[in-house]
């Protein structure tokens, strides 16, 4: 009994968990079992070499098969600010024990406010080295009130924020212009790359969510994928993109090889490297079909006549980006999905259209997805974080894709938009973490 104990405190103590957004509105608020769990963290764990099935809205442990309660909405005011708390278990929330047990940081401890550790902090589990250095996080909306219609190109980045994750509680702000959601809301997305400082993995979680007080009609035009533009912004993807997907077995949106301007491996992320600006996302919106001023949000733009689909009048918008992704198109369906009519043909689950690097940045080794993360009891032990699911390292024969090799993930890898001259350490992070795939040299560096 007492070695129990002794093994669990010493547990706790040296395994840090991963973290998510958390709000009301949150898919696998309570876990992923169906019960009511103030404890939960079956959301936080990373997703990292997974099929798209199996990453696509946290799938992998069956986090999108449980929604909010019924009427709970993450709620973006048009224009306006909304906030979610950044935390590594629900416990350390305000939505558990009326906030007892939370802090200014994303799990319950209190660190100084200039918070830096060179070697990467590792609690919280942030991936980052200090505040200026953390990559951004991004949340996206789909006009789809049913989350299996939700596809990559319907689920376009609104709001990103820089420089994040960082302290628990984080706000996004929302494009004056945003449309109003369908009766049944519409399902939003938080996302975040890390940028190096362990295993260069990617968070996707869903919520349902809904727009007040909108103003605008024109409809969210559809999301192309991110592309690397950190030397040449002209080359960045303009108006709506994608979500970036990244280092899964299929479904990725973006690859990147070499260095970036500060020496470090390239690591996408919600920031001006892939051509995020920090904030609302303005340009998103494709061309109202009539009245045409613009995308940023005079209210006075009628709805594109939806339905008849007649696909010419909706792409011929100008500011955004209504020319189909580059990505194949299974169907005819117009670019431009109407406000209120649920759009788009793909299907949800695998090898949708977006496929289109798919793997190629891709680690031989697979992962299993299931990464079982010991289901947390329902005892008063508030705050048993989530393993840190190291992927396995068996190679598998099935993975024919295998020639682009996965940047290390090094310590040292640099931040978001400052330049900074970093050794290119070869080190991974040193920490109590097992992060087996740091360690391991692609054979082409
Ligand atoms: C929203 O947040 C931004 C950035 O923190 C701030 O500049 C702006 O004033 C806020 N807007 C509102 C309506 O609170
Ligand atoms: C943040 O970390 C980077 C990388 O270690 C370092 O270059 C920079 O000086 C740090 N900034 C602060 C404010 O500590
Ligand atoms: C990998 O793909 C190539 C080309 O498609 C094929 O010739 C080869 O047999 C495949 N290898 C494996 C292990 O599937």
């Amino acid at each position: 009994m007492r070695v129990v104990i002794l093994f669990a405190t010493l547990w706790v103590a040296l395994v840090n968990a991963h973290l998510a957004a958390w709000n009301k509105g949150m898919y696998c608020l309570n876990g992923n079992t169906g019960a009511e769990d103030l404890n939960s963290y079956s959301i936080v764990t990373p997703l990292y070499q997974l099929t798209k099935s199996q990453w696509w809205f946290h799938h992998e442990n069956g986090c999108d098969n449980f929604p909010p309660k019924a009427g709970d909405f993450l709620e973006l005011p048009a224009g306006g600010n909304f906030t979610i708390e950044i935390a590594s278990n629900r416990a350390k929330t305000s939505l558990s024990y009326n906030g007892r047990d939370t802090s200014a940081w994303p799990d319950g401890e209190t660190y100084p406010e200039d918070y830096n550790v060179p070697g990467c902090i590792s609690s919280p589990n942030m991936h980052t080295q200090n505040q200026s250095m953390a990559a951004g996080t991004a949340f996206a909306i789909s006009y789809e009130s049913d989350i299996k219609k939700v596809t990559a190109e319907n689920l376009a980045v609104f709001s990103v924020r820089y420089h994040t994750p960082w302290k628990r509680i984080t706000s996004y702000s929302v494009p004056a212009a945003m449309p109003t959601c369908p009766e049944g809301g519409c399902i939003c997305a938080w996302g975040w790359i890390p940028n190096g400082c362990g295993q260069p993995n990617m968070y996707h979680q869903a919520f349902k969510c809904k727009v007040n007080g909108a103003t605008a009609t024109a409809p969210v035009a559809v999301a192309k994928p991110p592309v690397w533009c950190e030397d040449d912004p002209s080359k960045c993807t303009k108006g709506a993109k994608q979500m970036l997907y990244w280092n899964q077995l299929d479904g990725n949106n973006i690859q990147v090889s070499g260095y970036d301007r500060s020496g470090s491996f390239k690591s996408p992320a919600y920031n001006a490297k892939c051509g995020f600006p920090d904030g609302a996302q303005n340009d998103i919106f494709a061309a109202p079909a009539a009245g045409g001023s613009s995308n940023t949000g005079s209210g006075s733009s009628k709805p594109s006549s939806s339905g008849n689909g007649s696909p010419s009048d909706s792409g011929s918008g100008s500011n955004s980006n209504p020319s189909p992704s580059p990505s194949p198109s299974p169907s005819p369906t117009p670019d431009v999905p109407a406000p209120g009519t649920p759009s788009t043909p793909s299907s949800s689950g695998n090898g949708s259209p977006s496929n289109s690097g798919s793997g190629s940045n891709s680690n031989p080794s697979p992962s299993s997805s299931s990464s079982p993360s010991p289901s947390p009891s329902p005892s008063p032990t508030p705050d048993i974080p989530a393993p840190d699911t190291p992927a396995p390292e068996s190679p598998t024969s099935s993975n024919n894709d295998t020639t682009a090799p996965v940047p290390p993930a090094s310590g040292g890898s640099q931040g978001t938009c400052k330049r900074r001259r970093r050794r290119r350490s070869t080190v991974p992070f040193k920490g109590i973490h097992h992060h087996p795939h740091s360690r391991r040299r692609p054979p082409s560096w």
